[in-house]
Formats: C-alpha cells, structure tokens, sequence
C-alpha cells in the first residue's frame, strides 16, 4: 500500500492524513474543494511545526511528511489509492455520496473504509462499490496522540480487506481493536453512557459542572473530566452517538439525558462553538452553569 486517500480534511481527516504521511505513506488529501483541503494541509503543517519545536520529531521529517500529502478538489483524483479513508461530516447521505462518487474512480482492488463513529457498516456498505472491500476504521481525536483504531467489519468485509486495512493500522504504530457492527463499537458504547451519566447527574443536582469534572479526573485519573471531555469530542455528536445507541438497542438506559438535550437545541455544541458546558470566550474556561 503506497498511496492512501483521505477524504475530509477536518479535524479527524487532517489527523489521519499526518500520520499517515508520517508513517511514510503518499496521501491524497481531499475536502469539498481544493481551497478547503489546502487549508487542511496548512494545519497539518502547524501541528507538524509544533513538534519540531517541542524536539518529538525533526525539522527534515516533518518537512518531508508534509511533501506526501498532495491536497486535492475532485475526488476523480483519488484513483491510484489501494486505500481511501472517508472521515467527512457525520450524515449518512453525504458518506453515501461520496463513496458513490470515489467508486467510480477507484480501482478493482482499492478498499474503502468509513471513520463513521456510529453509523451501521453493514448499512453504509450498500453505498460502496464492493461490500467486500468496505469496513469501519475509527480514529480517536486528536488522532496523532491516541493510540487506537477500532476496526469494524460490515456483514460483507472479505478477510483479506480486514487483514490489509488492520496491517495499515499498525503501520501507523496504533493499538487495533475489533468490534462488531453494533450500536457505537466499542469506545462509544462505554463512553458516551458516561457523558450521558453526568448530564442526569448535573441535572438532578448531584454537583456541579466543575465538581463534576475534578471528580472523574482526579478519582478515576482520567484526562478530561465528562464534561471537559463532551465538550472537546462536541455536544452534537455526542447526543448523536448517544442516540444511536438508544435507537440501536432500544434500551433506555441509552436515553439522552435532558440537560444534553438542551446545550444542543440551543446551539451550544462545545468547543467548536465556543460555548457548551464551559464558556471558551476567555482565557480559561468558565462553567456555563
Ligand atoms: N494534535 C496533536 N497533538 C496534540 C493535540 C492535537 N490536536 N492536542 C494535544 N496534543 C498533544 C500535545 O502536543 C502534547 O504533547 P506532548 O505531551 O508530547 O508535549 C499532548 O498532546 C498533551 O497536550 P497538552 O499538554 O496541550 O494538553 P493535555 O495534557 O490537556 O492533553 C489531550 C490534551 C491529549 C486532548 C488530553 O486531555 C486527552 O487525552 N484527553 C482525552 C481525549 C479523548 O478521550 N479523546 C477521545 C475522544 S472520543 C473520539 O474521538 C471518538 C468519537 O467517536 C467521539
């Protein structure tokens, strides 16, 4: 596998896209024109200067990293991939879209896989040009310090695309986990009943956003509190997940909790938007309530 497609040049695309250069892969990098895919390449070039400032890693290599990743605006372009790794936005008629669109241009023996945190692989393969060269490849963000990959096999994967897409992973020097197709994998399925867990406890007044968060970071030694946390992956995407797990199994013990409910409706996603269970205007972040 020499040349490997990355579509979404977003947080999780732009992390796939530098390790995967850095592993010494040649990446097509795309989004949905070629200004917003350079502009994915140029944050990637930040955080790769970053770590030649903090010594992880030298000024020759990441300079070289960043010369494999081609930005590109037609995804026509991604023909030479053996691989292409689609880790655009989180609704399905667009993943269903795209894997339309790239199937066209791939070749017979090229692998599609989809960094979907809760869509159904077996449900989405439908859209893939083979079924049998389509699975699940999920990243953690920010995907160059977590040392994961969830692989998730569709009811069609052939073997051979598992074993080629769970070699590419280790290249990459992540820890690979297998899930099946279930309801949020396996991450998902126990952390967002937490996230969930201390909205309902933050709802019913059990304590407060900051008590809250020092006591899942100091007491379990975790890094981020939940809500730190829920903040960083964004609110919407959690009551998403959340309520694919709920819909998926039908078990209310996934319900979204109220005060969840609620940052959505009322825009307030997180970090991305500056305001969810902390306000990210200052200096430091402040509870919102
Ligand atoms: N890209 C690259 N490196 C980054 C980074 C980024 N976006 N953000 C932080 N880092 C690096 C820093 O450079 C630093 O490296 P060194 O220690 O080598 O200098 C290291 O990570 C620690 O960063 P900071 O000191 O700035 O901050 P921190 O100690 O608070 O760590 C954190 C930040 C790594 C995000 C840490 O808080 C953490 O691990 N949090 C939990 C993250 C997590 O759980 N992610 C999974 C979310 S779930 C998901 O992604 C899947 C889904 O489907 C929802």
């Amino acid at each position: 596998m020499q040349t490997v497609g990355v579509i979404g040049a977003g947080q999780m695309g732009a992390g796939i896209a530098q390790v995967s250069a850095q592993a010494g892969y040649s990446v097509l990098l795309s989004d949905m024109d070629q200004a917003r895919a350079e502009a994915g390449k140029a944050g990637i070039g930040k955080q790769l200067a970053r770590a030649v400032e903090k010594e992880k890693i030298s000024a020759a290599d990441a300079e070289a990293a960043l010369g494999r990743i081609t930005p590109i605006g037609e995804l026509a372009a991604m023909a030479p991939c053996a691989l292409v790794i689609e880790a655009a936005t989180e609704r399905e008629a667009v993943k269903r879209t795209i894997f339309e669109t790239v199937g066209k241009a791939l070749g017979p023996d090229a692998i599609l896989a989809s960094n979907t945190s809760s869509i159904p692989i077996t449900r989405l393969a439908q859209a893939a040009p083979d079924a049998a060269r389509f699975m699940g490849v999920h990243f953690f963000n920010p995907v160059p310090v977590m040392g994961l990959i969830e692989l998730i096999r569709g009811l069609a994967t052939s073997d051979a695309t598992v074993a080629a897409v769970e070699k590419f992973g280790e290249s990459l020097g992540k820890r690979i986990v297998h899930a099946n197709d279930a309801p949020g994998f396996i991450v998902n399925r126990v952390l967002m009943p937490m996230l969930n867990e201390a909205c309902f406890a933050l709802g019913e007044g059990v304590a407060t956003i900051p008590d809250i968060d020092a006591a899942c970071q100091l007491g379990l030694n975790h890094p981020m509190g939940p809500f730190a946390l829920a903040d960083f992956i964004g609110l919407d995407t959690c009551l998403e997940i959340t309520r694919v797990l709920f819909e998926g199994t039908g078990d209310p013990k996934f319900r979204p909790a109220p005060v969840l409910v609620k940052y959505v409706e009322a825009g307030w996603y997180g970090r991305k938007t500056k305001r969810g269970f902390y306000d990210y205007s200052g200096p430091e972040p402040v509870p919102t309530r």
